[in-house]
């Protein structure tokens, strides 16, 4: 068959310029979004007295037996049909005759493209949502089981304070958190309809826009009609808050992998998420950490690629836009399986109490606790800080703890020690002091979690 725009070549596309310009390739994927919005477009058109009653049926049937051999497979299509936009239409055409070709009344492809990405976007980022918030779960039912397991708390990767378990992934909670409140903003922004814009300037045709924004669950119609076809902003902040969310899923993985090391020996991650080797047997990987550590890469990736093709480009459709599918698609399947990925795995992740415990003894942890205990008793902050910080190079000498140090040890160190005492340096009792909002206690933690917990069952 000709192409759809034949009336004005001499001749067609050579092949490779035809693989060359197609994006049926990639966009097939569009193609319930692409029906439903021609149902709504020919619908609007009916209403309008644009095409008949009968036209419109005869349109919307051809389209469902289009999606119906799309689906099973029945249908499939080439390179010469350019993109899934035009390969409905023309398969439309072949198939009903004279009342398909009046579905583009009153249309563009640059509304057409846009109003079927839009719906896919809303489709897909609404999984996405599902699929963080699921994550959310898992991290607020694991933070409520280990609510007074204890963990040690880093800066710089050394030995800081001592936290539990629950804190560190409240933690994350907050960071997905806000990955949940980004893209929910993003998707208020793109629930907009353009179709009806045209070309660029809108149409002769007397449409309802209004209506097909109602047809396809829109906010609203799209306000000018230049700004509809040019915009792919939405696609930009959707990747911006894809790439902020997967740098969170990449720290998490690597707090994985080096938790599970056989030098932190934290955890165990389990089984069904670890590889072998192929040549050393003694060998468990934790190979899907680290790769959902490095999937942010593509991601990020995306982010680019889009923010650079759009940059410079002229009002209102150019053909460089085609390139935003790729990148959005690809980050839409990243995002969404990692994040399903994270949470199965956080759910089996096994903490190792006694390893964490042997790794609590170390590091002096509760030096923050005992400087605070000497300015309770009248020590200014800073004094007390360097008292402490001459305990630690004691201990560090005799290669003891400070619960080794004796009352004379104690006295050489500072004379501050003939009448102060030291505060109760147990890794439990320096946790549970931590009371101040946000703090690590556990009665704090169980606050932050039923505050998450609320907020997170009032998300729709
Ligand atoms: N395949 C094109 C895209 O992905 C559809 C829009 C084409 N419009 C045009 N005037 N060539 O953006």
């Amino acid at each position: 068959m000709a192409n759809l725009w034949a009336g004005r070549f001499e001749k067609g596309m050579d092949d490779i310029v035809a693989e060359f310009n197609a994006s049926i390739g990639f966009d097939k994927r569009l193609y319930n979004c692409d029906i439903d919005g021609s149902i709504a477009h020919v619908t609007m058109l009916s209403e309008a007295g644009i095409v008949t009653a009968s036209e419109k049926d005869d349109i919307i049937a051809g389209l469902e037996g289009i999606r119906k051999d799309i689906a099973s497979g029945k249908l499939v299509f080439t390179a010469r049909q350019e993109d899934i936009h035009m390969a409905i239409e023309e398969t439309l055409i072949a198939r009903i005759g004279d009342a398909g070709k009046k579905l583009h009344t009153a249309r563009s492809r640059n509304d057409q493209v846009q109003v079927d990405v839009r719906l896919y976007f809303m489709r897909e980022t609404m999984t996405i949502l599902e699929a963080l918030v699921r994550l959310e779960n898992v991290l607020l039912e694991r933070a409520l089981q280990n609510t007074d397991e204890l963990l040690v708390g880093f800066t710089h990767l050394q030995h800081a304070q001592p936290v539990t378990i629950a804190f560190h992934l409240m933690a994350y909670f907050q960071m997905f958190r806000r990955d949940i409140e980004r893209l929910m903003d993003a998707r208020s922004r793109a629930n907009k309809n353009p179709l009806g814009a045209g070309a660029l300037g809108g149409t002769t045709f007397n449409i309802n826009r209004h209506r097909t924004s109602e047809l396809l669950g829109f906010d609203a119609p799209t306000e000018n009609a230049m700004d509809s076809v040019s915009d792919r902003d939405y696609i930009i902040e959707f990747l911006s808050a894809a790439s902020i969310s997967m740098m969170h899923v990449s720290r998490f993985a690597e707090e994985l992998v080096y938790w599970n090391s056989s030098e932190f020996k934290y955890i165990s991650i389990d089984d069904g998420f670890c590889t072998g080797s192929s040549m050393m047997p003694q060998k468990k990987n934790p190979d899907i950490a680290e790769l959902l550590r490095g999937k942010v890469g593509r991601v990020y990736g995306d982010l680019i690629t889009l923010l650079t093709v759009m940059k410079g480009t002229p009002m209102s459709f150019n053909k460089d836009f085609q390139e935003d599918k790729e990148p959005m698609f690809d980050a839409i399947d990243t995002w969404k399986a990692s994040i399903s990925i994270l949470a199965a795995m956080i759910n089996k992740t096994e903490f190792r109490r006694e390893e964490i415990d042997r790794h609590l003894s170390s590091g002096f942890l509760a030096a923050t606790d005992i400087a605070d205990s000497l300015v309770r008793q009248g020590i200014p902050f800073r004094e007390a800080h360097e008292i402490v910080g001459k305990m630690v190079k004691y201990c560090e000498k005799k290669s003891c703890d400070f619960t080794d140090l004796k009352r004379e040890d104690l006295i050489a160190v500072d004379g501050c020690f003939e009448t102060m005492s030291l505060p109760d340096v147990s890794m439990k009792g320096c946790v549970n002091a931590r009371t101040s909002f946000g703090g690590t206690a556990a009665s704090e933690v169980k606050r932050q979690i039923e505050v998450g917990a609320a907020w997170l069952a009032n998300i729709h």
